[in-house]
């Protein structure tokens, strides 16, 4: 089945929150962020600003009626500063105009009096300075210092990796148009409507029920809507309660980008000992990861950095310890991959490390030591392992050894473009990492002309969750698919929803939906088999068709639903799902959080301009565990999407952030993403099917995130390639690997440093000129 959103994403006709008509009378936001990362907040002077044309007000903390607090996990982040600035962008005054422009005019000319303090950029130094957003965690398993005597080889080394920006097309925003009684209704770009209901509800001081969001689609939003659309619909909200009149912001591009958080950089210390067999034995990890200025999501991020340290490899002995450090950046936040890529980047780092000095292909030790069925992760859970199923497959579909060689090949015959390879295997667990999340509600209505229209808590951003969820009442109905019609969400019509997010979005909401869907079709089916004088297990419904014992009865789809609303059936079902199986415990750091695990493997291909350090991903194959997948085409389109904002953040997207805390990669002419230049020139996926029972939607196992951690490949595909043209080059694990970074490497000593290129291309290498 094609994505319900395809033609009118096409004809540009799709709703987006910039797309909704206005009612007259609405006012315009903007927000003033803290020129400074770190001091004290003295005193705002407005006077200027208000005097400007059209500005109505401008609402500071003093005018906030309920809590000046968003920290969702951790009540640590005010909606608007009131005495202290914690990071650059974080917003300080919120002005209200008749117009868009006349409110960013207005927010140029307000001053605010700011005593700067010491910034603080880098997680090491938060750490030593015992700046934390919570205590350290560390998960294990085994005994390490029993185990490094018996490792034949050990290495230890130290990874830096970046963050990334979400980039998401359609930036943040927010409408707010009053109700009667005291009501709000928020249309809001976001992937967690109650996360923004229960802001707005803490901010106003007034209870949920008199706060509605509503959400019909978002332009994208990768995490960072999971808990950072909050304070845009917050501050609307603040300024639609106090003047009665609709109120919208949506971000200009560079506001975005300087005022909200991004993927964690995380800074890593890492130890790994195998034995003479080159079986993995040890490996002991401590992340410091950079939350930002404030908790946000970081606590969970943390936790998902530390289940997925080992990626998908068995390792007897673990010690992994992860500090989540404060500093002075907007807070980061929620990015695809929740803080499993950064774990499984170092451990990729280690391996590749093990590699170099043993003088063998990491893909060796990957292979060797990938995790299998009842192994134990080092947090407890037992796998259900298709990480060799995967492994072999591709090596095996896209011939491994014959590309090895052709690669070789390439390298022996050119002198200045190189070509490297790397495996990439990926093991992602699926479960909100907080097991308490892990529930949703599906509302269905079947009215009576049969047709059916469907709410659940689910957000779609684009991954195609409102047509898996169509599809499922279809099947379960056995009806045509467009009788079915999703509605946008609305907290009204599901309460209490957890974000879409932890790619769980269509297993949660749509098992909500097929418990719904079954339990009217359970009263159809009563009112059939009492009509036709059968039992009801006799009664089917098959391609709309009424049958009984398999045979035609005459009757169908709508004479169903039209005779069990005259027999005055309830014809609208409200479900409840909660992930049955799951559990964790935080104190042993011991349990069974995820449902099940999507596995997978990659084989990457670059090649390299050694002259210029410039290269192109010639390919990336992959086998993809896919369990038995509900749409092919949407989880083609997530694999594809995945493996390219993968590859930007290992090698071209560079957040930099001064010393001061100023966002210096602020816009789209100093961030650079992949365009479909960029694009890997073959992508080819092939499916593993998996037959082992799951717990997904179908058996169709969850794919929004897992194929994100494909592109970690691309970083050490290019690292082998740059080692193929200077085999003692330096080349120290940090991230992303852009075009400087391959140059300065391709010229690099590990001894030396940085050589001459001429030295290089010529005595270094013994290329005869
Ligand atoms: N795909 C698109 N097109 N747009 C998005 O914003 N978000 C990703 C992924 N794929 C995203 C996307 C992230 S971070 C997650 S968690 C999942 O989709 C969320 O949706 P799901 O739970 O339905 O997979
Ligand atoms: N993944 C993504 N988002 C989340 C999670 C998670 O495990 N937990 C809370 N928000
Ligand atoms: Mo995705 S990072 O769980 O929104």
């Amino acid at each position: 089945m094609k994505n319900i959103d395809a033609k009118t994403h096409v004809s540009g006709t799709s709703v987006y929150l910039d797309d909704i008509p206005l009612i007259q009378g609405t006012l315009y936001g903007a927000a003033l962020g803290s020129p400074v990362a770190h001091g004290v907040l003295h005193q705002l002077q407005l006077e200027e600003a208000l005097r400007e044309p059209d500005v109505i007000r401008i609402f500071t903390a003093a005018d906030i009626p309920g809590d000046n607090q968003i920290g969702g996990i951790i009540k640590d982040e005010p909606l608007l500063a009131s005495d202290h600035v914690h990071f650059c962008g974080m917003p300080i005054a919120f002005v209200v105009a008749r117009t868009r422009e006349a409110a960013r005019a207005a927010v140029k000319k307000i001053k605010a009096d700011i005593t700067p303090l010491p910034v603080i950029t880098d997680p090491r130094e938060a750490q030593a300075q015992n700046q934390l957003i919570m205590p350290p965690r560390t998960f294990s398993q085994g005994d390490t210092e029993q185990a490094w005597r018996e490792c034949a080889h050990v290495f230890a080394g130290a990874v830096d990796i970046n963050g990334q920006e979400h980039l998401y097309i359609e930036t943040q925003g927010a409408y707010v148009v009053p109700q009667e009684n005291n009501s709000l209704r928020v249309y809001s770009s976001t992937q967690g409507p109650t996360a923004v209901q229960r802001t707005v509800s803490t901010t106003l001081g007034q209870p949920m029920h008199r706060i509605e969001v509503v959400v019909t689609r978002l332009g994208g939003g990768f995490g960072g809507k999971e808990d950072q659309a909050n304070t845009w619909a917050a501050l609307c909200a603040l300024a639609a309660w106090h003047l009665g009149k609709p109120v919208k912001y949506a971000l200009h591009r560079m506001e975005d980008m300087a005022m909200t958080g991004k993927r964690h950089p995380y800074m890593a210390d890492y130890k790994i000992g195998l034995d003479s067999s080159l079986n993995i034995i040890a490996y002991e990890v401590t992340f410091f990861q950079n939350a930002g200025a404030a908790a946000d999501l970081s606590p969970g991020v943390l936790s998902r950095t530390l289940f997925h340290c080992t990626n998908s490899y068995y390792i007897p002995n673990v010690h992994a310890t992860a500090w989540s450090c404060r500093t002075h950046l907007p807070p980061n936040t929620a990015f695809r991959g929740f803080g499993g890529p950064q774990g499984m980047f170092v451990i990729e780092a280690a391996i590749a490390h093990a590699a170099r000095v043993l003088q063998i292909d990491a893909a060796v030790i990957q292979q060797k030591n990938l995790i299998k069925t009842g192994d134990e992760f080092p947090y407890g859970q037992i796998a259900q392992s298709e990480a060799g199923a995967c492994w072999q497959k591709a090596a095996t579909l896209y011939d491994a050894t014959g590309w090895k060689q052709a690669v070789d090949a390439f390298n022996a015959t050119h002198r200045l473009q190189k070509k490297g390879l790397a495996f990439m295997p990926v093991c992602f667990g699926i479960s909100f990492t907080n097991t308490m999340m892990n529930h949703a509600r599906s509302l269905v209505h079947v009215y009576t002309d049969g047709s059916v229209c469907i709410s659940t808590g689910a957000v779609e951003m684009g991954q195609g969750v409102n047509t898996k969820i169509l599809q499922v009442a279809a099947q379960i109905f056995s009806i045509r698919a467009d009788r079915v019609k999703l509605n946008p969400t609305n907290t009204i019509n599901i309460a209490n929803t957890s974000p879409s997010a932890a790619s769980a979005t269509a297993d949660l909401n749509g098992k909500a939906t097929l418990m719904a869907c079954n339990a009217i079709l359970e009263r159809l089916k009563e009112v059939a088999a009492t009509a036709l004088d059968t039992k009801a297990d006799a009664v089917t419904i098959v391609n709309e068709q009424v049958l009984v014992n398999r045979e035609p009865t005459g009757w169908d789809w709508q004479q169903l639903v039209s005779a069990a609303f005259t027999k005055r059936v309830s014809l609208s079902e409200h479900a409840h799902y909660a992930t049955p199986e799951i559990h964790f415990d935080t104190v042993k750091e011991k349990g069974h959080p995820f449902a099940y695990h999507v596995y997978g493997t990659a084989i990457l291909e670059v090649t390299v301009d050694c002259l210029r350090g410039i290269y192109k991903m010639d390919a990336v194959k992959v086998v993809h565990d896919f369990g038995s997948s509900m749409n092919p085409d949407i989880d083609r389109g997530q694999i594809e999407g995945g493996i390219v904002q993968g590859i930007g953040w290992m090698t071209m997207e560079e957040v930099i952030f001064d010393k001061e805390g100023r966002l210096r990669s602020n816009a789209l002419s100093t961030y650079k993403v992949p365009d479909i230049y960029a694009v890997p020139e073959e992508i080819v996926i092939d499916a593993l099917r998996s037959t082992a029972d799951n717990l997904a939607i179908f058996r169709s196992k969850a794919v929004g995130e897992p194929p994100l951690m494909y592109g970690i490949g691309a970083w050490f595909a290019l690292r082998n390639a740059i080692l193929q043209f200077n085999p003692e080059a330096d080349i120290p694990f940090i991230t992303p690997m852009t075009p400087e970074k391959v140059l300065m490497a391709l010229y690099s000593n590990k001894e030396k440093g940085i050589i001459q290129q001429h030295e290089a291309t010529t005595s270094h290498l013994g290329i005869d000129q």
